[in-house]
């Protein structure tokens, strides 16, 4: 498997472990506070991920060089800050707002990079000799 899917789905696993603790807080304490933060960090966190994971592990002339590692730090620093200042605004630091709304502008620049990669021609060396 590329080392890029490899990496994305560290951190999906992670974000699902957070994810569901979140989810079981909420049960557990019968308050629903943080459905915003539970349902983003699973989706955004897990989901998405290990969807961008598998698609390179499907596409491995597409998992070379700069652009992969790149769109996975900015999708993913971008989803560990909003999921952080997302759960603090729901916890009620209302102050945090621009944060999230500034995580959410990088994990959507994240997005927008992997659009990129999906839709650029795969490099032809690599198309020709996969290395992973
Ligand atoms: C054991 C695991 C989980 C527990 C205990 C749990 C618990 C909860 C709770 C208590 C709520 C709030 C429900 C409400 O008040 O309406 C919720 C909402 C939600 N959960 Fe989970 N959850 C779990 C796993 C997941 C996973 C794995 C995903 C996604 C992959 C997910 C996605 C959502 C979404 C999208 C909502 C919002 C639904 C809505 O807007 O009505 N949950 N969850
Ligand atoms: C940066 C990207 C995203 C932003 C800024 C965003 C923003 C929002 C906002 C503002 C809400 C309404 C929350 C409320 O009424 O309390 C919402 C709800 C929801 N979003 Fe997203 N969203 C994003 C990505 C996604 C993705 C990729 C998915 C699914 C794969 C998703 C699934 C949901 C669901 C299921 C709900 C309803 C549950 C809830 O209330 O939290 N979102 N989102």
């Amino acid at each position: 498997m590329p080392k890029i899917s490899e990496l994305f789905f560290r951190s999906a696993i992670l974000f699902l472990i957070v994810g569901i603790g979140l989810g079981l807080q909420m049960s557990i304490s019968q308050n629903h506070n943080v459905i915003g933060a539970h349902a983003h960090i699973n989706l955004l966190g897990w989901v998405t991920s290990a969807i961008f994971g598998g698609y390179y592990a499907l596409n491995p002339a597409k998992a070379t060089g700069l652009p992969p590692l790149v769109q996975y730090w900015v999708y993913t620093i971008g989803v560990v800050v909003m999921a952080i200042s997302l759960y603090l605004v729901l916890t009620g630091n209302t102050a945090l707002e621009p944060i999230v709304a500034g995580s959410s502008l990088l994990t959507f620049v994240g997005v927008l990079l992997f659009a990129w990669i999906v839709w650029m021609p795969a490099h032809p060396a690599v198309v020709a000799h996969p290395a992973e």
